[in-house]
C-alpha cells in the first residue's frame, strides 16, 4: 500500500505553482496524492498571509487536516508559516513548520518527525535567504505552464507583509530557465506564464546588469514552438523602455498587462510607499494602448488604506472608472503586524471597507463587459484548458478573455489552440462557437 498525502493551497499563483512542486516531491518518494478531505498519512497546508483573512483560512485548513486524521503528520508551509510560526505551533496536532525555504527537504522531515515527539520548526529569518530554491517542474494544468522565475521583494510598500515572508530578491538562473521552457515546449505546452513575487525584479541579484526581465523575455520568445508567453504582474514603475518594447512588439508575448494600481489617489499612493503617481500610471496605460490597442489591462486595487476618507476614495473610484481596465482584483486593506501602515492613524472601519469594495466589484463587472464587447463577432484563438460537464470547452484568449464554447463532434480539443467566434458576454465570461 502506497502512503497517502493530501494538500491544500491558499493564495497567489506562486503558491499554486509551489504546491504542485511539493506534490511532485512526494510522488517521487512513492506517495500517492489524494484529495484533502480524504484520510491521508501526511497533510501539507501551503499557507498565505497577505491579509488577516488569509491567516484565518490557513488556520481553518490546518485544523481540518488534523480532524481528518489525528494520526497524520501535518506540515504547514508558506508565507503564514514563515511570518507567524509561533501562532501555528500553538495549534495542537501540527508537526512540521517550514516557511518559504527548505521545502525540498519536506519528505525527509516527515520521516524524521515520526521518530520524535516534538514539533519541527524550520523557520528562520527570511532576510538571510540568499539562494533561489529550484523546485521540480510541476504543472497541473496541461495547457499552460506556470514557471516561477523570481523570489522575494525589496520594495517594502507600507501595507505589505510579503517582503518579510519571502525575503530578498533571488532569481532563477537564466540558462536553467531557458532549458526549462524548452523542456515545457517539448512536452507540448503552448503557453508559459512567468511568475514571481515581484517578477520585474528578475535579475536584480545578478552581476550582469544586462540580464533582466526584458532580456529573459527576448530569449524565451525565440524558443521554437512556444506560442504564448504571459507575464503575471508588473508594477507601473518597473516598465523600462526596453521592457515596454519587448512586451508590445514581440508577437509571442500576450497582449495582457496586469499592473497593480492599489489606489487612484496620489496622497494614498505616497503613504503606501508606491513609486508612481496617477499621472505616471495614466501615461503608461496610454502608451501601452497606443502600441497595442486591443491589449487587456488589469489591476489590483485596495480600499480602506489608513487615511482613505470619502474624498480620497471617490478620487480613487473615478480614476479606476476612467482607465480602460478589463478587470479589477479588489482588496480590502488588512493591518499586517510589523508593517508601517499598521501603526498609522485613521484606520478605516470594516463596514466602510466592505461598502467600497462592493462598489469597485460592481464597477469591475461593467469594465469587463465593456472591454469584452469590443471582441464580439470576432474570431479569436483560444487555448483550451478543459471540457466542462455541460459539454462546453473552456479556455483563454491571448488577451485573457475567459471563453466557453461548444463544438460539433467529439474531437479532443484539450490543450489546443482553437479559432472561436465570440458571440456574447455572460457575467465575467464570453460564450463562443467554432
Ligand atoms: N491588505 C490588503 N491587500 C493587500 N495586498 C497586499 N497587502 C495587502 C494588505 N495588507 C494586495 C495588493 C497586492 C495583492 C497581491 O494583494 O493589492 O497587489
Amino acid at each position: 500500500m502506497k502512503k497517502k498525502c493530501a494538500f491544500h493551497v491558499l493564495g497567489c499563483k506562486v503558491n499554486q505553482n509551489e504546491v504542485e512542486a511539493l506534490k511532485n516531491i512526494f510522488r517521487k518518494e512513492g506517495y500517492v496524492v489524494v484529495p484533502f478531505h480524504e484520510k491521508a498519512d501526511v497533510y501539507v497546508i501551503h499557507t498565505c498571509t497577505v491579509t488577516h483573512i488569509s491567516d484565518r483560512k490557513s488556520r481553518q485548513f490546518i485544523r481540518k487536516a488534523i480532524k481528518n486524521n489525528p494520526e497524520a503528520v501535518v506540515a504547514v508551509t508558506g508565507c503564514y508559516a514563515q511570518v507567524s510560526p509561533h501562532e501555528i505551533a500553538k495549534i495542537p496536532g501540527v508537526d512540521i513548520i517550514i516557511g518559504t525555504k527548505d521545502r525540498h527537504r519536506i519528505v525527509q522531515l516527515v520521516e524524521e518527525v515520526k521518530e520524535k515527539n516534538e514539533i519541527l520548526n524550520l523557520v528562520d529569518e527570511s532576510k538571510f535567504y540568499k539562494e533561489f530554491e529550484e523546485l521540480p517542474l510541476a504543472n497541473p494544468d496541461r495547457a499552460r505552464a506556470f514557471l516561477k522565475v523570481q523570489e522575494g521583494c525589496d520594495r517594502y510598500c507600507t501595507y505589505c507583509i510579503i517582503p518579510y515572508a519571502r525575503g530578498p530578491v533571488r532569481s532563477r538562473d537564466p540558462e536553467s530557465t531557458i532549458t526549462e521552457v524548452k523542456k515545457l515546449v517539448s512536452q507540448g505546452y503552448l503557453e508559459v506564464v512567468l511568475t514571481g513575487i515581484h517578477t520585474a525584479l528578475y535579475g536584480k541579484d545578478f552581476a550582469d546588469e544586462d540580464v533582466d526581465l526584458s532580456w529573459l523575455i527576448e530569449r524565451l520568445a525565440k524558443i521554437d514552438g512556444l506560442k504564448r508567453l504571459r507575464v503575471s504582474s508588473i508594477d507601473p514603475d518597473d516598465f523600462t523602455p526596453r521592457l515596454l518594447k519587448v512586451m508590445t512588439e514581440n508577437p509571442v508575448v500576450c497582449p495582457h498587462f496586469h499592473i497593480p494600481l492599489q489606489s487612484g489617489d496620489d496622497r494614498i499612493l505616497k503613504k503606501m510607499g508606491r513609486r508612481y503617481t496617477t499621472a505616471d500610471y495614466e501615461s503608461l496605460v496610454e502608451e501601452i494602448k497606443k502600441r497595442k490597442p486591443g491589449a487587456a489591462i488589469t489591476t489590483d486595487i485596495m480600499v480602506g488604506f489608513p487615511g482613505e476618507d470619502e474624498e480620497k476614495f471617490t478620487n480613487s473610484y473615478k480614476f479606476v472608472e476612467k482607465m480602460p481596465f478589463s478587470d479589477l482584483h479588489v482588496f480590502k486593506y488588512s493591518k499586517r503586524q510589523g508593517t508601517p501602515a499598521a501603526k498609522m492613524k485613521d484606520q478605516v472601519e470594516p463596514a466602510v471597507k466592505n461598502e467600497r469594495s462592493e462598489k469597485l466589484i460592481k464597477l469591475a463587472e461593467g469594465k469587463f463587459s465593456h472591454y469584452a464587447a469590443n471582441f464580439l463577432g470576432c474570431w479569436k484563438e483560444v487555448l483550451v484548458e478543459r471540457k466542462l460537464e455541460n459539454g462546453y470547452w473552456e479556455g483563454h484568449t491571448d488577451n485573457y478573455l475567459p471563453v466557453q464554447f461548444s463544438a460539433h463532434g467529439d474531437a479532443d480539443l484539450g490543450c489546443q489552440l482553437v479559432n472561436v467566434c465570440l458571440k456574447k458576454v455572460e457575467g465575467k465570461k464570453i460564450i463562443g462557437k467554432i
